[in-house]
């Protein structure tokens, strides 16, 4: 999925973040309790969703009573400019879909028209809940979060982290993930793949200097397999050394 990696402009350790490279992509709220595993116990936590974009996991848990606030730049951006960008998109991503067919598990989600219902159905109750949402949205981005420490139960970071190896460095998602893990106890990252399928670079390395800040990781298989291989998900349980 090539077209995703445009999304994103990177200058030095400066993100220049502007709305007409982003392709915005959302999923759904019983997308990411198969990607995340999130048990009823799971979703009663205080839950910070990282790099949610037009995601409907806020919008969605919230109506069902539960707790979240999401971060991403695109929060800076007004709903009309987000739809706009979703329908300049929309045609792109589902043609790009289409030619890399092979790269993806055909089973919940059937057929690329398929998938095209599914995300505009996710997008769509993500653009109704926004506007009048702004605790909910924050306009935040990795490597640094505008939060206290220890404010969440669990953070979640779907399709941001690891998905693009190619362009964040080990040394970039390192730092993230030690920021996630100073403002929540647990921190869930879905998939483990870098763009084209592939286990991303970073992770042994990531995963080693975790582990030698003294936070806990462990990769776990999930239900959800959309990506082919895509089915593990690192689990990190925050030391409260703030390292
Ligand atoms: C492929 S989308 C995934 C959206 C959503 N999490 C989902 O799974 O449906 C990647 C998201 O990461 C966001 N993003 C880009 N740079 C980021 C950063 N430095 N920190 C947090 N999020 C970022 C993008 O704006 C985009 O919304």
């Amino acid at each position: 999925m090539r077209g995703y990696v445009d999304c994103l402009h990177k200058k030095n350790s400066l993100m220049v973040f502007t709305l007409d490279k982003v392709v915005p992509w959302g999923r759904s709220f019983d997308e990411y309790v198969s990607m995340f595993s999130l048990s009823d116990t799971d979703l009663n936590k205080y839950i910070l969703g990282c790099g949610d974009g037009p995601a409907s996991f806020n919008a969605e848990l919230t109506r069902k009573g539960g707790n979240i606030v999401s971060i991403d730049p695109i929060y800076q951006f007004t709903a009309d400019e987000i739809k706009e960008q979703i329908e300049v998109t929309y045609d792109l991503v589902i043609e790009q879909t289409r030619t890399n067919h092979d790269e993806f598990v055909w089973k919940h989600i059937k057929t690329v028209e398929n998938l095209g219902r599914i995300r505009i159905n996710a997008m769509n109750q993500f653009l109704e809940d926004y506007p009048n949402s702004e605790a909910r949205y924050v306009a935040a981005e990795l490597p640094t979060l505008p939060f206290d420490n220890s404010r969440f139960g669990i953070a979640l970071c779907s399709h941001f982290l690891f998905l693009y190896s190619e362009q964040f460095s080990s040394e970039f998602h390192i730092q993230s993930i030690k920021e996630l893990c100073r403002v929540a106890s647990e921190v869930r990252i879905f998939p483990l793949l870098e763009l084209g399928a592939r286990k991303s670079r970073c992770l042994s390395k990531v995963i080693e200097q975790l582990n030698a800040a003294g936070h806990e990781c462990i990769v776990e298989k999930v239900a959800y397999e959309f990506q082919k291989g895509g089915n593990e998900m690192l689990c990190v349980k925050a030391s409260n050394n703030y390292i």
